[in-house]
């Protein structure tokens, strides 16, 4: 990591290619002998080079939005592969959809009228809100009743008719309770809440169950549990197969669990500043590159990559160089004695950092490297320098200063 910072300065994000390879193995190797596909939630992260990896180990594509579909469409040929969980779209983006070919998923019944009425519609797949939610912070929870995702339960029958009057066939029916889930017993209940609705559906070809595995991010927090899940979910499916009459696929979603622990985001401390209470390690990033401990209070390990060997004897607060009190990374860590220009790594950051970075107070985006399996650094991503940043204004708009 080192090396990274060294060649490629800072701030940046750094992963593993082994670590999200491995991730994708641990999941192909769970239900080798179950009717089961794996799509990659890309929001998570979608950098094309770690698509690249994760399309490698077979994986479709799991989408929410027109523009992720085209960035899926440089990986998968087959549409099929890509599946397209729609919000609140618009009229235009399902004549998009229904041109690209991708498996639509539904998640209104008034979007399901639109397209039911569309005269070049056949199939699509719909998302059922089960009433069963879990995550790691309210503003992650899907699956409950008060949340805006997925048709509500009891619309299924009228899901049902209105599709058989337009002789449009739901092939598929999917949730997703919510994302870092706390209590895997939500994530079943919630599994089983679908397939038993799903008896009620013709021409049902797949179940999807989303994603929401959730990573360790404390020390003290325990991995989720794949033999626990890999048990408990063999015996509902294969208990569910047993009652079918025809052969079915059954798909998850997962984004965080697949990319998070393979990323950590490198900061420079340029400013150590004691204001009495507290001491500030103040960084060259900030919530626009890492908004998740602002945003839901999330916890990210700090270690301070070169005094790996002092003992950690120091409380600090470790603060980005954006302009709001906000803007805090790290609350009262204790570390090793940190000197500016320092180098610290902000741990379990491959997921849902770079995709929900921003440019705000005008700031560049963080570069990103991939740490190849041979050891090779990779560039993946050039930070762009000021002037560069500034000026996409002026592109295409005719403006003149
Ligand atoms: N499927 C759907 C329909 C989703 O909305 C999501 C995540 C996933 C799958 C993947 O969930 P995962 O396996 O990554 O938990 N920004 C938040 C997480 C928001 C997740 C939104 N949806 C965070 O940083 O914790």
């Amino acid at each position: 990591m080192k090396a990274v910072a060294d060649t490629f300065g800072t701030p940046a994000y750094c992963y593993d290619e082994n670590t999200i390879e491995q991730k994708c193995q641990n999941l192909n190797q769970l239900f080798p002998e179950l009717p089961v596909k794996w799509l990659y939630a890309i929001k998570a992260n979608d950098n094309p080079f770690i698509l690249e990896i994760i399309h490698a180990q077979d994986f479709g594509f799991d989408t929410v939005s027109f523009e992720e579909v085209v960035l899926s469409q440089y990986f998968h040929e087959d549409p099929h592969n890509i599946f397209y969980t729609e919000n609140n779209m618009t009229d235009h983006e399902m004549e998009q959809a229904i041109d690209a070919g991708v498996i639509l998923n539904i998640g209104s019944y008034s979007r399901l009228e639109s397209y039911c009425k569309h005269p070049d519609t056949h199939r699509c797949s719909i998302r059922i809100n089960p009433d069963i939610g879990d995550g790691h912070h309210e503003r992650v929870v899907t699956g409950n009743k008060d949340s805006k995702f997925g048709i509500r339960f009891d619309l299924v029958g009228d899901c049902l008719e209105l599709a058989k009057k337009y002789d449009v066939k739901i092939t598929g029916i999917h949730i997703h309770i919510g994302s870092g889930i706390k209590k895997p017993r939500n994530f079943t209940a919630a599994m089983k809440k679908l397939l038993n609705i799903s008896y009620r559906f013709p021409d049902l070809e797949m179940v999807n169950f989303g994603g929401g595995f959730p990573i360790p991010y404390k020390e003290s927090e325990k991995e989720f549990s794949l033999e626990d899940f890999k048990e408990q979910v063999t015996d509902l499916l294969a208990k569910d197969i047993e009652n079918r009459q025809k052969t079915i696929t059954y798909y998850f979603e997962p984004g965080r669990y697949i990319v998070g622990q393979s990323g950590v985001l490198l900061t420079r401390v340029n400013t150590v500043k004691n204001q009495g209470r507290k001491v500030f390690l103040g960084t060259d990033t900030g919530f626009n590159h890492l908004i998740r401990p602002l945003l839901y209070n999330a916890y990210h390990n700090v270690i301070n990559i070169d005094r790996m060997d002092e003992p950690a004897t120091e409380i600090y607060t470790v603060s980005g160089n954006i302009c709001e009190s906000g803007d805090v990374l790290a609350d009262n860590r204790i570390l090793p004695k940190t000197i500016e220009g320092d180098i610290l790594a902000l741990t379990e950051a491959g997921a849902y950092g770079m995709t929900m970075a921003s440019e705000y107070n005008r700031r560049a985006y963080p570069a990103e490297v991939l740490i190849r399996k041979n050891g090779e650094l990779k560039l993946i991503r050039p930070r762009v320098s000021a002037e560069e940043t500034v000026k996409q204004f002026f592109i295409d708009t005719g403006y003149k200063p």
